[in-house]
């Protein structure tokens, strides 16, 4: 058919209609770019309103599968997922781990615990029900290596290797992030990602709080998923929460937990603390180390108690504390106060080795010297603290500030800014291995601990 005999036969009709048509489109986004561009941001926020990436869809099969400690990290350990609502009863299967395939035909199953909730609760979210499943390994072997999956007996996930702890003091290595937050499908991917080049055998990671901006937004969920893909379901999770982890549901409530932190992270329930403080408090003992987590946005007294009861009763050879707040801000105009009056005295008292947190956006490392005439103690220290960010958002760092410290005992030794980083911590025999690496993977920062340990004494290389 030939053009023109097509033109003949369309009539003028079309044309003018395409015409206007045109002159339509031009007019509405003439009209649009009047509009303010706060207009333009709020749907660039929004955009996944109604139209959800494929990633963050759930389905039948299991996705945002992470490990969690709950329990002896030598004898067991915790996975949680999600899928569609369609998905009532899932069941995840373990085993230890052969050289070859067999190892599926001695599988355990165990029956999920399933929880349900709509997405929708929170505004900014699609409603959309999802389920989170989870389940508890117990009674596992120390220092194997198991392999397992989670499903609904039809739709599963692949096979994931872990080890358990050994239950005598030995090697450990672990990962600490400051604050990944912000950006973080585009932005921290690249830092998780590189750690886990650096440590590919860390025995688990801590997230200092933090891990997203928006407590609720399930997008951010789905992007800090995402980010770290099978790593969230190979290394097991210690996450502390920060600020961005509380937020209002809705416009005039009270600031709440992150609705999906419950549900996504199953982690150790500390009975006799209040309710809203379960599972933001809790404490890991791995291999000879105590983790103390804390929840630095509320019920602070309460959780001095806390503190004072964990580092009384522990026999670990290291004691670390987490909590997102930082302890001796190295930003601009923050102020921790309350933790430099009622926690750093217990820290001090109870000889605490590290103590990891965010918040700040800048990086920090100093200790709490300890005053002495003695030559050979010049090293001697107690706490070492560390501030560090992972995540693009990065703050002013204030020097003035954190040497303002010194009058609560604090030497400050390394900050630095407009950097994402990420730790590896390694604790063997008497020492502990602190290193701070950029975003590149370099080296940016180191301190060794050595530890006497009937003494508690310490000393500091760097
Ligand atoms: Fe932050």
């Amino acid at each position: 058919m030939s053009i023109h005999s097509l033109l003949d036969q369309h009539p003028n009709q079309q044309i003018i209609a395409s015409v206007l048509s045109r002159y339509f489109f031009t007019l509405v986004t003439l009209i649009s770019c009047f509009f303010v561009s706060d207009v333009i941001a709020q749907e660039h926020h929004h955009h996944h309103h109604g139209s959800l990436h494929h990633w963050e869809i759930p389905s039948k099969d299991p996705d945002r599968i992470i490990l969690t400690f709950h329990g002896d990290p030598a004898t067991s350990r915790a996975v949680t997922w999600r899928t569609d609502h369609t998905v009532n009863k899932s069941i995840a299967q373990i085993a230890e781990a052969t050289v070859n395939s067999k190892f599926t035909e001695n599988a355990v199953a165990l029956d999920a615990v399933t929880e349900p909730f709509d997405l929708g609760m929170y505004k900014g979210n699609v409603s959309l029900v999802v389920h989170y499943h989870s389940v508890i390994f117990k009674g596992l072997k120390p220092d194997k290596l198991y392999a397992y999956r989670v499903g609904d007996g039809e739709y599963w996930s692949e096979w994931i290797q872990f080890r358990t702890a050994k239950q005598e003091y030995s090697p450990t290595k672990f990962v600490y992030f400051g604050d990944a937050q912000n950006d973080v499908l585009a932005h921290w991917s690249r830092v998780i990602r590189m750690a886990y080049q650096t440590a590919p055998d860390a025995s688990f990671v801590i997230h200092a709080g933090d891990l997203i901006n928006h407590a609720h937004r399930d997008y951010e969920w789905a992007e800090w998923y995402k980010a770290g893909g099978f790593i969230h379901s190979q290394w097991t999770a210690i996450p502390a929460v920060g600020n961005h982890e509380f937020m209002s549901v809705a416009e005039g409530e009270p600031r709440k937990l992150s609705v999906q932190w419950r549900p996504q992270f199953t982690l150790p329930v500390e009975r006799k603390l209040d309710e809203k403080l379960h599972e933001t408090v809790y404490t890991v003992d791995y291999q000879d180390i105590r983790i103390i987590v804390l929840n630095s946005n509320d019920q602070l007294e309460e959780q001095t108690d806390y503190i004072e009861e964990k580092l009384m009763s522990s026999s670990a050879k290291w004691n670390i504390i987490v909590c997102h707040h930082s302890v001796f801000s190295p930003a601009k105009g923050r102020d921790f106060e309350f933790a430099r009056k009622n926690w750093k005295p217990l820290l001090d008292k109870y000889n605490v080795d590290l103590v990891l947190n965010g918040h700040d956006h800048t990086y920090a490392r100093g200790h709490v010297p300890v005053r002495t005439t003695d030559q050979d103690s010049a090293h001697e220290v107690r706490t070492v603290y560390v501030t560090s960010v992972s995540g693009p958002k990065q703050y002013q760092l204030d020097r003035d500030q954190l040497n303002g410290y010194e009058k609560d005992g604090y030497q400050s030794v390394k900050s630095g800014e407009q950097t994402q980083f990420y730790q590896v911590i390694t604790v063997e025999d008497n020492q502990l291995t602190y290193v701070a690496y950029t975003a590149l993977g370099d080296e940016y920062d180191r301190a060794i601990i050595t530890k006497d340990f009937i003494t508690g004494k310490k000393q500091l290389s760097e």
